[in-house]
């Protein structure tokens, strides 16, 4: 095996990596690769101090993207070993190491799902009134599983509870500047290297509460058409049994195997987590699951159209200097 990873090897995996989904966009992740060692640590200057003080959503990114580069890995050839936040009290920004050999032995699912990750977009449409098929939920909950996760579909009445939950959550918002201010410095306007643009807001809806987050914050984001969004939504939400920087890490490798089952079966996501963000009510939504456990990411599946993705940093910000 040689010493370094190629070069044209190293861009075809960081591009997958940078591809995951984060809160706000904000891409909070940074890469040394080192040999055939490539380390995700969180980049601080970039994190979300009102609406994530602990955390959560940078360490659910980065392993969104440690996932995205696994699938990459298969792709090219190789098998990836990888730990999750192996030192969380001495290098705690260290959050996934992932070692990158060459295999006999493809992982042929990981590297179906890379060929998804170029079309999973959070998709802030509404959807029709098609419910999920029974075996698109199965294979969910079971790539949820696959990441040591899970994910549990929610009823009707727990539709009621999560818009309550959501109205709850407008109200605490209401005079909480730090989260405006927060959100509008990472959402809105035209956006060509990080943060959310408006075209990516999805419409507003007709009616409130909706299962659907609007996330504009600035006047003219008011002004975005308005649309009725489905009366029963699939709502599902992400948990894990316990809740260490690891298993943050992992429900983030979690999300982004069940997004890109989902992107492979036609299948939309976007996400209710305002409610989330707050740790009363986060226990609350877990209660829903009905098992103990701690509640990452409230899911809304729907059906997918053609969808225009946000953008990211370029390649080269990731790249590891060129010895000279
Ligand atoms: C931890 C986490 C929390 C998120 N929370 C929300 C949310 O509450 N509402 C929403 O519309 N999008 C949410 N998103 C989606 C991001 O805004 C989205 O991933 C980002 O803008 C990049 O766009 P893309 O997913 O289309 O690539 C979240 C993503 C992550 C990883």
């Amino acid at each position: 095996m040689s010493e370094q990873l190629p070069t044209k090897d190293v861009q075809v995996l960081l591009t997958a990596a940078i591809a995951a989904p984060s809160m706000h966009n904000t891409q909070p992740w940074r890469f040394e690769v080192e040999g055939h060692v490539i380390d995700v640590y969180l980049d601080g200057s970039r994190a979300l101090p009102a609406e994530d003080p602990t955390g959560r959503a940078m360490r659910i990114a980065a392993g969104a993207a440690a996932f995205n580069l696994r699938c990459a890995a298969e792709t090219l050839g190789y098998g990836a070993w990888f730990g999750l936040a192996p030192y969380p009290s001495e290098e705690p920004d260290l959050l996934a190491r992932i070692v990158i050999e060459p295999t006999a032995a493809r992982n042929d699912e990981l590297a179906d799902l890379a060929r998804q990750i170029p079309y999973r977009h959070t998709d802030r449409e509404p959807s029709g009134a098609v419910p999920i098929a029974e075996n698109v939920r199965v294979a969910l909950m079971q790539a949820a599983y696959a990441e040591g996760a899970g994910l549990t579909w929610l009823g009707a009445d727990d539709l009621r509870i999560v818009l309550n939950l959501i109205v709850d959550t407008d109200l605490r918002e209401i005079h909480d500047w730090h989260r405006r201010a927060e959100r509008s410095r990472w959402v809105g306007g035209e956006r060509s290297a990080d943060g959310v643009p408006s075209s990516a807001l999805g419409p507003r809806s007709t009616s409130y509460p909706a299962a659907v987050r609007d996330m504009g914050t600035r006047p003219i984001d008011r002004l975005r058409t308005e649309r009725s969004f489905e009366e029963h939504p699939d709502l599902a939400v992400l948990s894990t049994d316990f809740d260490t920087p690891a298993d943050q890490v992992a429900a983030g490798s979690a999300l982004e195997r069940v997004l890109l089952t989902a992107t492979r079966a036609g299948v939309s996501a976007s996400f209710l987590n305002q409610p989330l963000e707050y740790d009363d009510l986060r226990r609350t939504v877990q209660r829903l699951t009905g098992r103990p456990g701690h509640a990452h990411m409230i899911i809304r599946f729907g059906q997918s159209r053609r969808h225009q993705g946000t953008a990211r940093r370029p390649l080269a910000e990731f790249l590891p200097e060129e010895q000279p």
